[in-house]
């Protein structure tokens, strides 16, 4: 398995997903390695983590010492694996690659843990998603530098304390949430990474049509950056559609029109919606009559797992203001119905509730608002 095997083959990663979903799919991860920014300085966008990061590295590399275990929190295709390989790079210290599902046992992090050599960058993907007694074994590790392994079984049972090299943790997760206080409190630098702004993902286009070797004109730059769903995973892979469509169809030139009449032909909405998001949004405003409707709830009419659309559609229909959270449930904005071409009935439940709870309130986790159990919720 190749190392962006390892990292992206996560739960979503399904090699049929489509066009516009931030999971990596198999040809993503072929071309992923070599457009991904090796350095900081490369990394675009995400200006605040940058700077912050910047400084607890350049900090810990002053000192001599480890830096603080990193957090990276954020909606696939945001670019955590890429800065858990800038950080190791930045440090100059080998890096070891691990996953939240690859670790069934504690066991299996002690083996990982008690063979790391001094200053390595351990990263741990999809974090959230380690075994209990794992996650229990990881907060001594990172405290005091030492597992404690338990040999025998029942009375007999000891536990053998081992000595683990000082290393840097940098965890990835989709659900910042869903990680116990202990675990996350154990982290000296928490890097909250949002969708980018279409500016910045422009830049990224043409950084990678740099790399990639094809000439990408400023307007179909732009054209590809409002459709990319605020994320560099499905802005790269957009650019690669319009670069086929460019060769095989037109005359190899990245310009407007060819970019506008590729997307049109591969189904990418003007939003940049993907199926998931589109089925979330038609369900809420067609099944729902807009909403308030609980989490679950939605989630089975769109036949998907309530984690699915809680990581995968919903962070990005908050951001393009078609869905707000309220502690009520999940309620379609003014916004929604017009993309989907809906007129909403006169008793529409609207959204001024996103004014009055934001995301704030609402935390991390999401967790008050899920309204599953109101009477009357089909
Ligand atoms: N800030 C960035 N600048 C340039 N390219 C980026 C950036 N963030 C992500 N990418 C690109 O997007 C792809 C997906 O990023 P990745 O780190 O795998 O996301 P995540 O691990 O959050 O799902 C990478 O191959 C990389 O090329
Ligand atoms: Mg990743």
């Amino acid at each position: 398995m190749s190392t962006d095997d390892a990292l992206d083959a996560g739960p979503y990663g399904a090699p049929d997903r489509e066009l516009v979903a931030a999971a990596a799919d198999a040809d993503d991860r072929a071309v992923e390695g070599a457009l991904r920014p090796k350095r900081l300085d490369d990394f675009i966008g995400q200006p605040r983590v940058r700077e912050q990061l910047s400084l607890v590295l350049h900090g810990a590399l002053r000192r001599g010492r480890a830096p603080d275990h990193v957090l990276l929190s954020g909606p696939p295709g945001l670019g955590k694996t890429t800065l858990a390989m800038i950080i190791s790079a930045e440090l100059g210290a080998p890096l070891r690659i691990t996953s939240g599902p690859a670790i069934e046992r504690a066991g299996d992090l002690a083996a990982v843990l008690s063979t790391l050599s001094e200053g390595e960058v351990l990263f741990l993907d999809e974090i959230h998603r380690m075994a209990r007694p794992a996650e229990e074994m990881l907060y001594v590790a990172m405290e005091d530098f030492r597992v404690d392994v338990v040999v025998g079984k029942g009375p007999g049972a000891t536990a053998i304390p081992l000595d683990v090299a000082p290393f840097t943790l940098v965890g990835a997760t989709t659900r910042a949430g869903m990680l116990p206080a202990p675990l996350r409190d154990r982290f000296g630098f928490v890097a909250h990474m949002d969708f980018y702004e279409p500016a910045d993902l422009e830049r990224i286009l043409h950084r990678s049509a740099g790399l990639l070797g094809v000439v990408l004109e400023p307007d179909a730059g732009q054209e590809i950056a409002r459709r990319s769903r605020g994320t560099p995973r499905i802005a790269n892979r957009l650019l690669r559609r319009v670069r086929d469509y460019a060769e095989v169809r037109a005359d190899g030139r990245l310009d407007r029109a060819t970019a506008r009449a590729a997307l049109r032909l591969y189904e990418v909405d003007d939003e940049g919606l993907d199926r998931l998001d589109r089925a979330v949004l038609g369900a809420l405003l067609k099944r729902f009559g807009g909403g308030p409707v609980g989490l679950s709830t939605l989630a089975v009419a769109v036949g998907e797992e309530s984690e699915t659309v809680e990581v995968m559609a919903e962070p990005f229909l908050v951001r393009a203001g078609l869905l707000a959270r309220t502690p009520r449930g999940r309620v379609a904005t003014p916004a929604a119905w017009s993309h989907l071409g809906l007129t909403p009935p006169p008793d529409a439940a609207f959204a001024g509730a996103a004014t009055l709870f934001d995301e704030a309130d609402i935390g991390q986790g999401g967790r008050l608002d899920d309204g599953d159990d109101e009477p009357g919720t089909p």
